[in-house]
């Protein structure tokens, strides 16, 4: 390989406000990060929030294909160079999925990487982008250095800026500028070799042979997911081509909002139940979230969670090591911690958000975790993973088919209610409320749990056993969370949950959890089953009176 020379030259900038990372790196409009210097600045300190600092570091780079990704790389390139880093490792056209980049770091033994991606966000010229840091580890940025971050791009005067030509990211292989290499692989790959690491594809692939009548349909909602799904359904496990859908990865997702839940993903909901499809499934754009349905079937994601861990010895990667842990975010409901109990495996529960399930993870102290929002995962990278789910559940039913051969998603899901009883659960979400509206109904809240004469309490048909807002001190570094969310628990072991997102952008979202434990009855429907909880939680927070809302913006 020819190697060319380049120099560098200081640029001169100026701060911009609002560059504060959130729950999931910078999210804005990418109107926002067209202005000039916008994205520089916060790629460069990005760079320089790096905890060694940005010499001689090795980057993995990619995101999720949408509006604004092939500029955004070409600048990370330059401002890499300029900053000293040895060496990126860049996805094919820049495209690499969330889990698939957090393997990659892991294997590479990357210092870390920087992923492009507003994940389920709708992307195009009018709609979001997004930058995040992930750590060594695979796992996005702790709140330590995205602190870091903010405050460089308060003060920042000026960035190093290489001048490297735009380079053809379609071609794979490695291209060097000096001490500095850019190296495109295959953006797929090293995925799949993990999946094969993971779960037993012969099987897999011998189930679909014993079952050809089995349809599966996998919704990629024109994410970054297409080109995964279709090596490893359609190649890899021998699917037709036609169970993968929307899988040309498109830069505002078709139009769509590429977010996978029985709203969003209507056209493959649609098709399920039309053509009597047995396994459907979708993923998010950056393809870390999953939702699992089949006609007349829908596997929620506090389930979903539990189910897997439930049926571990169904994935040889859990079979061989057996399970370390097993964890849940806090508004997620308790159906994980009865498999935990009934199998003596430690559990824990943690606030919203994955980053708290990092440290578990390595500190060897959680094997499965999952989060209500259509998050699963395990501890074989550092994020979410929506393809990995999927196979995961393709595995229970292979498995679950060796003892009932025409097993469908609802045989699976009675029989583990038959055995824990059922956990009822549904989110609320009441989006861009007036911000002094949504503090009045959580002050509301905070006086009930303030109040002591509260435990004991009759509301509707429930009794009050506790009431708290949840505080989370993470059992490996001792660092202490509070105010996670306003938690009521009841002596039958139902909970309604408020809490404000920390993902929003407009105003303030509310939302509103709830879960009923049913030990012995399943058949009901979720909302109907719920429905008495909702009008206690409304009642008690004077939701509709404060914010003037008769119904919630999306019920999941
Ligand atoms: C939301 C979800 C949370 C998830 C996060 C990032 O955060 O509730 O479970 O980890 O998105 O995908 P929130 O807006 O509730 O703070
Ligand atoms: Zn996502």
């Amino acid at each position: 390989m020819p190697t060319s020379q380049f120099s560098v030259k200081q640029v001169t900038t100026t701060p911009f406000e609002g560059q504060k990372p959130g729950t999931s790196g910078l999210r804005k409009r990418v109107k926002i990060f067209q202005q000039q210097h916008y994205t520089e600045n916060f790629i460069q300190a990005t760079l320089s929030a790096i905890p060694d600092g940005p010499a001689g570091a090795t980057l993995v780079v990619g995101g999720d294909g949408r509006y604004f990704l092939k500029e955004a790389v070409q600048k990370i390139i330059r401002l890499a160079a300029g900053n000293g880093v040895k060496k990126l490792v860049v996805g094919q056209n820049g495209i690499l999925s969330t889990p698939a980049a957090s393997n990659l770091i892991r294997k590479r033994k990357a210092t870390g990487g920087i992923l492009l991606t507003a994940s389920h966000n709708p992307g195009g010229p009018d709609n979001d982008f997004g930058i995040k840091y992930n750590m060594s580890n695979g796992g996005p940025a702790p709140e330590s250095v995205t602190d870091k971050i903010y405050k460089i791009t308060t003060t920042i005067s000026s960035y190093p800026e290489a001048d490297i030509p735009a380079v053809d990211l379609s071609a794979l292989g490695t291209k060097t500028f000096g001490d500095f290499t850019i190296e495109v692989i295959d953006s797929v790959d090293d995925y799949v070799i993990l999946m094969k690491e993971i779960f037993d594809f012969a099987l897999l692939k011998n189930f679909f042979k014993k079952r050809p009548d089995y349809k599966v349909l996998f919704d990629s909602l024109h994410g970054v997911t297409g080109p995964y799904a279709q090596r490893i359904l359609v190649k890899e496990l021998g699917l037709p081509e036609s169970s993968v859908m929307n899988a040309t990865p498109s830069e505002d997702f078709g139009g769509g909002h590429p977010d996978p839940n029985l709203t969003y993903a209507h056209d493959l909901v649609a098709r399920v139940e039309k053509e009597n499809i047995d396994f459907g499934a979708a993923s998010d754009g950056d393809g870390d979230r999953n939702m699992i349905i089949g006609k007349g079937a829908f596997v929620n994601p506090s389930d979903s969670v539990a189910l897997i861990a439930a049926y571990a010895d169904a994935i040889p990667y859990f079979k061989k090591s057996g399970l370390k842990g097993l964890a849940r975010s806090m508004p997620t409901s308790g159906a994980l911690d009865r498999v935990a109990k009934k199998k003596g495996i430690q559990f824990f529960e943690t606030p919203t958000g994955w980053k708290f399930f990092g440290n578990l993870m390595d500190a060897g102290k959680c094997s499965i975790c999952g989060e209500e929002s259509f998050g699963t995962g395990s501890d074989h990278i550092r994020e979410k993973d929506g393809v990995w789910a999927i196979i995961a559940w393709l595995s229970i039913v292979a498995y679950a088919s060796e003892s009932n051969p025409k097993v469908g998603l609802n045989d699976i899901l009675n029989k583990h209610y038959e055995e824990y009883g059922r956990n009822y659960f549904s989110r609320y979400d009441y989006e861009e409320v007036d911000s002094d509206h949504a503090a009045k109904v959580m002050s509301h809240l905070t006086a009930f749990i303030n109040d002591k004469a509260s435990i004991g309490k009759k509301l509707g048909a429930y009794e009050v056993a506790t009431a708290d807002n949840f505080e989370y001190t993470d059992p490996i570094d001792g660092s202490v969370s509070k105010n996670q969310g306003i938690r009521i628990v009841f002596t039958d072991a139902s909970r309604i949950i408020f809490r404000l997102s920390g993902t929003g952008s407009q105003g303030a979202t509310i939302r509103l959890y709830v879960e009923k434990y049913a030990p012995k009855e399943y058949k009901t429907e979720t909302q109907a089953a719920i429905q008495d909880l909702i009008d206690v939680a409304l009642a008690l927070s004077r939701l509709r009176e404060e914010t003037g809302r008769e119904k919630p913006t999306v019920i999941t």
